[in-house]
């Protein structure tokens, strides 16, 4: 089965190609299918981003699609950044992920409560027009200090629950059987499964 995934992040396909190795499922990113186009995150949940980004690209397309519209979620910052977390620094969508890293721990410079989590919304459009939606979590806190280069985003910045360090250090091993994406993506497939018999 072809699934485009709504998105041109590479590092995000690698993830979800990782994670969905064990179904007869060929991802493309957004751009391998002809869309070249980005598709403004203008809703307020993760719920909602993710159903722009998937509808966006089955109406140009007409083929099956998935998007997963993630961020982070921080106790002490009432749940910032959440759906900003893309763009949570003074250069927004220009930023760079160690630019909006380091903005968040200046928010909370001298801060103790570091609870915090990520969470992942999929939304996947199947070619008759059914809708599957599913949502993980990954619980943790956020480290004083940067550790790491793997991943991407706030992950040398994230240490997930029952680990000693951060996601960019336990790489991609453990971060696809753990992770906010992982959990989601593991309903997602059952999902999937049901609705198609498509598992091989
Ligand atoms: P997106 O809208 O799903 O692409 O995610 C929005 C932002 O959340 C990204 O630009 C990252 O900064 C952050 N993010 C999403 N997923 C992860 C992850 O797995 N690790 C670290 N940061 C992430």
């Amino acid at each position: 089965m072809k699934l485009i995934l709504a998105s041109n992040n590479a590092k995000k396909l690698k993830e979800l190609k990782a994670i969905l190795a064990d179904m007869d499922v060929e991802l493309l990113s957004q751009r391998e299918a002809g869309c070249d186009f980005e598709v403004d995150e203008t809703g307020t949940t993760f719920a909602e981003n993710a159903w722009l980004k998937a509808i966006a690209v089955y109406e140009a397309t007409g083929e099956a699609v998935v998007a997963d519209d993630s961020g982070l979620m921080v106790e002490a910052l009432n749940g910032e950044p959440g759906v900003y977390s893309a763009r949570y620094a003074p250069g927004g969508h220009e930023a760079s992920d160690k630019e909006k890293y380091e903005y968040l721990l200046s928010k909370l410079e001298g801060v103790e409560q570091r609870a915090a989590k990520f969470v992942t919304s999929i939304c996947c459009i199947l070619p008759g027009g059914e809708v599957i939606r599913t949502v993980g979590e990954c619980r943790g806190e956020i480290l004083p200090y940067p550790h790491g280069e793997g991943g991407f985003g706030y992950d040398p910045v994230f240490k997930p629950e029952g680990y000693e360090t951060s996601m960019a250090v336990l790489g991609p091993e453990v971060k696809n059987q753990i992770s906010h994406r992982a959990n989601a993506l593991r309903e997602f497939k059952k999902e999937l499964r049901k609705y198609n018999g498509i598992d091989k």
